[in-house]
């Protein structure tokens, strides 16, 4: 399927090991950044009890939840460890620095 990619700032908007909200035409994500080059976008909402996941600590491929620790990984959207839920993890390109969210990972997470 081709997607619609909706342009959300340069990398270098991003912290390196840390996180930023986004606003999209649909809702607010949290777009982090891992690596010099790598990125993940996941809903701005622990699956717990809603936490903003953008002002979490980032380590390796996870971020932890600002309000009571649980660790969510930002690959699959799935917590970690003992902890059960999951946030819906939203397509990101990066393009020579230049970040898109697909938009049609945007309209799923927001008719949920
Ligand atoms: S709201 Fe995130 S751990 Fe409780």
């Amino acid at each position: 399927m081709d997607m619609n990619w909706h342009p959300i700032g340069d990398i270098s908007d991003i912290p390196l090991l840390g996180a930023r909200c986004v606003k999209t035409p649909m809702m607010k994500i949290a777009v982090f950044r891992t690596d010099e080059h790598e990125v993940h976008a996941i809903e701005n909402r622990c699956p717990h009890k809603g936490g903003p996941l953008s002002e979490g600590i980032v380590h390796g491929t996870s971020v932890t939840c600002p309000l009571h620790n649980w660790v969510i990984s930002l690959e699959t959207g799935k917590a970690l460890g003992a902890d059960e839920g999951e946030v819906r993890v939203i397509q990101i390109r990066n393009d020579s620095g230049q970040l898109f969210v697909a938009l049609e990972s945007l309209v799923m997470v927001a008719a949920e």
